[in-house]
């Protein structure tokens, strides 16, 4: 079987100096695999998993990962995941689904839905046989709680650590197969598609700055999303979305990428998540009048409304002048744990207690948390039918990369991490079974230079532009222009600024011209995918003339079912996205009116 370099245990000479690159150890290998993952996240190392138990020993897998394994952004996820587990309770998948479909403002395909929900209670199940520590409950079941939008407390958790314990779980399943090669810490520039079929990978490995080829007869893009876009986030600043850019640029239509989300409770001033478990265990939203204003909003759900109706009406009371003024100029609204209790708090929530004493010294024991609408999750993707396939042969996407359709313009809270384990099994069955009749494309000697000829070129750039002014530029105008509510004018103007940054990034040097661990020139590259992002994020924004779950215009401030129930496609051409549409599988429920 064919190895990649990392199998032989071989240390990888990462201090090598710059001029030693042409000789690195990547070097006079063929790098071939039968499966290559880009992404080792939850829905990556699920699909790993699933192929190796399928394929046992007669199959050769390589996991891509811009960072260490274990970092992927999959173990930041806090509060739970979705499952039906206690229909002796009344829970059922058909409840389920509908709350999805209601959550996603009727933009979800039902089809989509119903696979979804029949499926994760098994992966929930399996995690337990596999080890996962589950909070459980006095009587011993697996414990849930409520989580918005959610007509039962189906959010199934691992106190709020839930991804870190799921990405645990998995990797320590995946060390039972001898089937995969890590590749920690490469880049990948570029996706090349022969013959309208999947070739191979290109990228540099950061540690010693060598460019490589991976080849392989199948890929599972599962690189997350790409919420980076905002200066104001939840996500890791290694999630800027290289893996659903490089779709885009294959050839590869995103879908409904305008649908952004955005989470109620970031911490302010840093983004970081306080997970919406906080609000599931009991705690309250208030206003600087201390009133607990969801009552306006969602008088039936209050503080557990769907995200997207819970980040509008802080962004309400805020604009209203009813927030906090905060440190970094802008306003808070409070989020009160203070009457749950220490013993709740220190059981349920520990990580959000550690995060708010370590970042700003506030115990929630004693106060309320400053927290606003944060950029979270983007519910567009990569387009993929049912079983995660794309439109390219040997091409599968899953996870937050994917756009399989399930959480159409709003995702439910807990239904992201449920949707990875789901289509990470679905894909990895699905490459399992096609595996046999995929043949390794040829790929021409030129195309397995690209990642090469890129990187010299970017290095190679001159001009007076500042690479990270542009990046500040790019982050602000998406914060300001396309955020909670938008509107046509603040929609074009950040089309054009965005277009004005893709132009200037030619002349943006890359300062350090070395090649090992040169984090300057990863910017670099991870600029053009956020520009590109955010240009087809726009386009779509700015094309779409209703409001649909988080997509909330103020010029337009209806859902418009007869001109708009449709899924936006972007594909990429020198000039900027094309945009196309296509139906909605409505097979279950007419969209009606949400009222929560
Ligand atoms: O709030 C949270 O714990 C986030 C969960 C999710 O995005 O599904």
């Amino acid at each position: 079987m064919p190895r990649g370099p990392l199998a032989d245990g071989g240390a990888i000479p990462w201090s090598k100096p710059p001029d030693t690159v042409e000789r690195g150890p990547f070097m006079d290998r063929e790098l071939k695999h039968d499966v290559v993952i880009l992404g080792a996240g939850l829905a990556g190392l699920r699909a790993a998993v699933e192929i190796s138990r399928r394929l046992g020993g007669r199959v050769d897998i390589g996991i891509v990962s811009k960072v260490q394994l274990m970092r992927a952004h999959s173990v930041c996820a806090e509060g739970g995941t979705a499952a039906v587990l206690r229909t002796d309770l009344g829970d059922s998948q058909e409840l389920h689904a509908w709350d999805t479909v209601k959550g996603s403002d009727f933009l979800a395909d039902q089809d989509v839905v119903r696979t979804f929900v029949d499926t994760i209670p098994k992966e929930i199940r399996q995690l337990d046989h596999w080890g996962i520590p589950w909070t459980r409950d006095a009587e011993g079941y697996i414990a849930q709680r409520p989580f918005g939008g959610h007509s039962y407390p189906r959010a199934t958790l691992a106190a709020d650590k839930t991804g870190f314990f799921e990405m645990q779980t998995l990797y320590d399943q995946l060390q039972r197969y001898r089937t995969f090669t890590r590749y920690d810490e490469f880049f990948v520039t570029d996706i090349l598609v022969e013959g309208g079929r999947f070739a191979g990978l290109v990228g540099l490995h950061t540690g010693t700055g060598e460019t490589v080829a991976i080849r392989g007869k199948a890929l599972l893009i599962a690189s997350g999303g790409g919420g980076t876009l905002y200066g104001f986030t939840t996500y890791s600043q290694t999630v800027t979305g290289d893996g659903m850019a490089m779709a885009y640029r294959a050839g590869l239509p995103l879908e409904d990428m305008e649908f952004l989300q955005f989470h109620p409770t970031g911490l302010v001033p840093n983004g970081i998540l306080m997970t919406e478990a906080c609000r599931g265990e009991g705690g309250y939203l208030r206003n600087n009048t201390g009133e607990r204003f969801m009552e306006k909003y969602a008088p039936k759900l209050m503080e557990l409304a769907p995200r997207d109706m819970v980040s509008r009406a802080e962004t309400e009371e805020i604009l209203a002048g009813r927030g906090f003024p905060a440190s970094d100029g802008g306003h808070y609204i409070e989020l009160d744990l203070t009457h749950l209790g220490a013993d709740r708090i220190n059981t349920r929530l520990p990580l959000i207690r550690e995060v708010t004493i370590k970042f700003l010294g506030l115990d929630p024991i004693e106060k309320p948390i400053p927290i606003r609408p944060v950029a979270h999750y983007s519910m567009g993707g990569i387009e993929t039918d049912i079983n995660g396939l794309t439109r390219v042969a040997g091409v599968w996407a899953a996870g937050e990369a994917a756009c399989v359709s399930l959480h159409g313009g709003n995702r439910l809270g807990s239904n992201s991490t449920a949707e990875c384990l789901v289509w990470g099994g679905i894909t990895g069955r699905e490459i399992a079974t096609a595996l046999p009749k995929l043949g390794q494309a040829d790929l021409p000697a030129a195309r397995a230079r690209a990642a090469e000829d890129r990187v010299k070129a970017v290095l190679a750039r001159k001009g007076g532009e500042n690479l990270y002014e542009l990046r500040r530029q790019l982050r602000a105008i998406m914060d300001t222009n396309v955020g909670v509510f938008r509107n046509g004018g603040d929609l074009q103007k950040a089309l054009d600024t965005i277009r004005d940054i893709q132009r200037r990034q030619a002349n943006a040097p890359v300062a350090d011209q070395s090649r090992v661990y040169n984090s300057n020139l990863i910017h670099a590259l991870e600029l053009e995918n956020l520009a590109d992002l955010a240009e087809v994020t726009v386009a779509g924004a700015l094309a779409r003339k209703e409001s649909r779950g988080a997509h909330a215009r103020r010029d337009f401030a209806t859902r418009d079912d007869a001109n708009w129930l449709k899924h936006t496609l972007a594909f990429h051409t020198a000039d900027g996205p094309r945009l196309e549409y296509k139906p909605v599988t409505i097979d279950m429920w007419q969209p009606v009116e949400r009222k929560y």
